[in-house]
């Protein structure tokens, strides 16, 4: 795999974090890599982590219709986020699929250090609540 750094480099809610932090990071995540088809994340159930994709497609089952994500976007923010904790959608690998997945203490740390990604995160997440809330800003 691409180093880990060069990998988040390409993630843009990490776009103005520095060398050290995004080295934190790289040393918090742990490499995943799943064939096409695989399920990642259940609706329902509790998540206790996200994933930014390194490569390949994922594939984000929404009511309202299939949203395929790929290098430098990241899933399984939601239930990170939300004080249930449980997973909004259910999103399989569309193609073989390399991720880093970070774990929930390392997500607090994560935002807790890095205002500039916690505010990232919040912009990206509420987009996506709202797109599946059928909501529409015209
Ligand atoms: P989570 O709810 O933890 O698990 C399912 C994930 O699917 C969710 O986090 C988001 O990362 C992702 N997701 C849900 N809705 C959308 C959407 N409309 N567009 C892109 N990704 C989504």
């Amino acid at each position: 795999m691409a180093s880990r750094i060069e990998a988040l480099r390409r993630v843009p809610i990490f776009a103005e974090l520095g060398d050290d932090d995004l080295q934190c990071v790289a040393d918090a995540v742990n490499e995943v890599e799943v064939p096409a088809g695989q399920l990642l994340v259940q609706p329902g159930a509790p998540g206790s982590g996200m994933f930014f994709i390194v490569e390949g497609t994922a594939v984000v089952e929404t009511k309202h219709g299939e949203v395929e994500l790929g290098p430098g976007q990241f899933f399984g923010e939601l239930a990170l986020m939300k004080p249930d904790a449980i997973r909004t959608a259910r999103v399989r690998a569309g193609t073989p699929l390399r991720c880093l997945a970070l774990d929930r203490a390392s997500f607090r740390r994560l935002v807790a250090t890095n205002p500039d990604v916690a505010a990232a995160l919040i912009e990206v997440a509420l987009g996506r609540l709202a797109e599946n809330a059928g909501v529409d800003d015209g």
